[in-house]
Order: C-alpha cells, then sequence, then structure tokens
C-alpha cells in the first residue's frame, strides 16, 4: 500500500480522486487550505468511503510549515498535486494572486519533497488551456505550448516547465502532467461535487444555478461561430472519469523502473459537445425546462477544443466511460443537495 499526499484534496476534482484512491487501497493524506472548498466536503469524502480520512489544514504557501509536514511523513511516496487556484477571469484581474498561489506553493512542495532524498512520484494537476487556440483538432500533445491567454494559464505553462527542469536535475522525481478538458458532474451520491464562489463562470455550474432559480437566465457565449450548430465545441468529462485517470498516471509511475521520467497527457473522452447540446442534454436528462438566450461572444473563447485521447488509453491504460448524461444528472443532484444543505 503506497502513502499518497493529496494536496487540494477538498476541492472539485481533489475530492473525487481522493474516493476513488481510497477505493483503490490506497492510504492518503489530504492537506488543503480551505480556501475554494469547506470542511462538509470532507465530511461528504468520509461518508462515502465510510472511514475518516487524514486532513491536515495547511496552506503550501508557508515554507516553514509546508517542510514540516513533509518531514512528518516522510513514507510518502506518491504526491497529486491541485492546490491552486483557478478562476480564468479573476487571475486575469488579480494575477499575483495566481503567480504567488499557484507557483510558490508548487516551489514550497517541491523545495519540501526534494530534501527527503526519496522516490516521488508526482501528478501535476495542468489544463488543456495550455494549448491556447489549437491549430489541429482533435488536440494532441504535440500541439505547440502559445503564450498563455491568462495568468491562470501561464501557472499551468510554468509548471510544467518547473516540474520538467526538476526532473532532468534530479533522480528522484518522476513525473506525469494531466492535462484536463472541461471537468463536470458530481459523485453520484451527491455528497460531494464542485462549490463554485459567487457567479460561477463554467458552463454546468451556471446550468444547475439557473434549473435551480439562483440564476434568472443562462446566456450562451455566441452562436456565430463556425461549428455546426454556431455554440463552441468542448470535450466536457466526468469528474470521476479524471479522477480515476490519477490513479491510473500514479500506478504507471510506482511500476516505472526508470528514473527522471517527465511527460502530459490529455484527459478528455475525445468527443466534442456544443453548447446547445449540453443544454438540451440537461433538459432531456432532468426533465427541466431551462430559461436561456443567445447572447454576445465571450471575450477568449476558442470556437473548437476537444482532445486526442490515444495516449492516455494506450500508455496509462485510461479511459472514460461515463457519459454526459451521467454527469449533468450527477451535477443537477448535487445541485440541489447544496442547495439544501446551504454550504
Ligand atoms: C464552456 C463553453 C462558453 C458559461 C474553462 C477554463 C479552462 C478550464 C475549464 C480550468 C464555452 C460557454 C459558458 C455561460 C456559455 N478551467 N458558456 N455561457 O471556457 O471551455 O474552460 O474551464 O482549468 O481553463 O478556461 O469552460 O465552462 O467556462 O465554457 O455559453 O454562462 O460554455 O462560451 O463555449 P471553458 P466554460
Amino acid at each position: 500500500m503506497s502513502k499518497i499526499l493529496v494536496t487540494g484534496g477538498l476541492g472539485y476534482i481533489g475530492s473525487h480522486t481522493v474516493v476513488e484512491l481510497h477505493k483503490s487501497g490506497h492510504d492518503i493524506v489530504i492537506i488543503d487550505d480551505l480556501s475554494n472548498s469547506s470542511l462538509k466536503i470532507l465530511d461528504g469524502i468520509n461518508e462515502i468511503i465510510n472511514f475518516n480520512i487524514n486532513f491536515i489544514e495547511l496552506d503550501l504557501k508557508n515554507f516553514k510549515q509546508t517542510k514540516s509536514f513533509i518531514k512528518e511523513n516522510i513514507d510518502i511516496d506518491g504526491v497529486i498535486h491541485f492546490a491552486a487556484s483557478k478562476a480564468v477571469g479573476e487571475s486575469v484581474e488579480d494575477p499575483l494572486k495566481y503567480y504567488t498561489n499557484n507557483i510558490s506553493s508548487l516551489l514550497n512542495l517541491l523545495n519540501a519533497l526534494k530534501s527527503l532524498e526519496r522516490k516521488i512520484n508526482f501528478i501535476f494537476s495542468s489544463s488543456a488551456t495550455v494549448y491556447g487556440k489549437p491549430e489541429i483538432l482533435p488536440i494532441t500533445e504535440n500541439e505547440s505550448i502559445k503564450v498563455a491567454e491568462s495568468p491562470y494559464g501561464n501557472t499551468k505553462q510554468i509548471g510544467e516547465e518547473i516540474l520538467f527542469d526538476l526532473v532532468k536535475s534530479s533522480p528522484y522525481f518522476n513525473v506525469i502532467s494531466l492535462r484536463y478538458f472541461n471537468p463536470i458532474g458530481a459523485h453520484n451520491s451527491a455528497l460531494i461535487g464542485e462549490l463554485p464562489i459567487g457567479v460561477p463562470q463554467n458552463l454546468v455550474p451556471f446550468i444547475t444555478q439557473t434549473a435551480i432559480g439562483k440564476r434568472e437566465i443562462l446566456t450562451i457565449f455566441g452562436n456565430d461561430y463556425d461549428t455546426h450548430d454556431g455554440t463552441c465545441l468542448r470535450d466536457y468529462i466526468h469528474v470521476v472519469d479524471l479522477a480515476n485517470a490519477h490513479l491510473k498516471a500514479l500506478s504507471f509511475l510506482i511500476k516505472k523502473k526508470e528514473n527522471n521520467y517527465f511527460d502530459t497527457f490529455n484527459i478528455g473522452t475525445g468527443k466534442a459537445s456544443s453548447v446547445l447540446e449540453l443544454i438540451k442534454g440537461f433538459e432531456e436528462s432532468t426533465g427541466i425546462n431551462l430559461n436561456y438566450k443567445i447572447g454576445d461572444r465571450r471575450i477568449g473563447d476558442v470556437d473548437q477544443c476537444f482532445a486526442e485521447v490515444s495516449k492516455a488509453n494506450n500508455v496509462l491504460n485510461w479511459k472514460s466511460n461515463l457519459t454526459i448524461e451521467d454527469a449533468l444528472v450527477s451535477a443537477w443532484n448535487w445541485e440541489k443537495n447544496i442547495n439544501n444543505e446551504k454550504f
């Protein structure tokens, strides 16, 4: 049994990954600073797995505390690093917050781990945002990395570069960077899911909040794109499938004999869905009529973004299993639950 540190383990993707990791028999320690989560998510995890997971409230920006935490947990052999801020718009308004949260935390964590002089299998939470406007679709991992469109995107590019350089220089780190496409949905128990702060920027939380009456109307950002129905195409992936990609990546690294391994993998379904298709899918799978209108394009949106996933299929032996309908129904059940629980 390996001991796995999950940073940001009470966040949206982190919490689902913790549940899947526990199911597969790993010993887990979560750290989270609770800046974008709630202890109710910890309760949700514990209820799903019927076990009290080890949780430490810790801010990775504090190097002293990070170092002493790592010293007390010298038997860690895997790290899944989710802890980061993730709102694209906010990163444009407050870039220093993003560079501090996302880069200094990563550096503190790596410096503390390096001092252990012990083999560490490290999974980095990256994003399809590193590709910007893709030249070729579906997007492969060989797509060129362009100047980032936002400070948030830049922190993912820089994070990958830091890890790439570290791996070349140190025999102690093997790293996989997972580039997520559009994660949606929630655990089927409706006990954990995404907790958007304020007005959601992402499509699915906006859909569910409109359906429940928290928002009056959903605006579709443009229907004059060069796609079959004029709305943008994305690769929406169920968060539980995404969580399982981390398990596959981790077991791949655990089995790996060589050192100095770094690689990147797209994690998506390989299928493209339009905004209108997602709305129709929500209406059909929940029986709810959604109040929506067509509005202007949103600055920074690319018309199409979907993954070529054969590398993750073949190398990591991972593929997505759940459908968009599964994801939309679970997102709706989660919305109803958080509304009752008043998170
Ligand atoms: C999806 C589609 C919108 C809201 C973002 C980040 C990316 C990653 C995932 C972190 C687009 C349309 C949305 C609305 C709409 N995050 N839309 N009305 O922009 O593909 O990716 O989240 O890593 O980095 O950029 O996701 O959910 O915001 O939008 O019409 O109210 O829905 O225009 O076509 P996006 P999204």
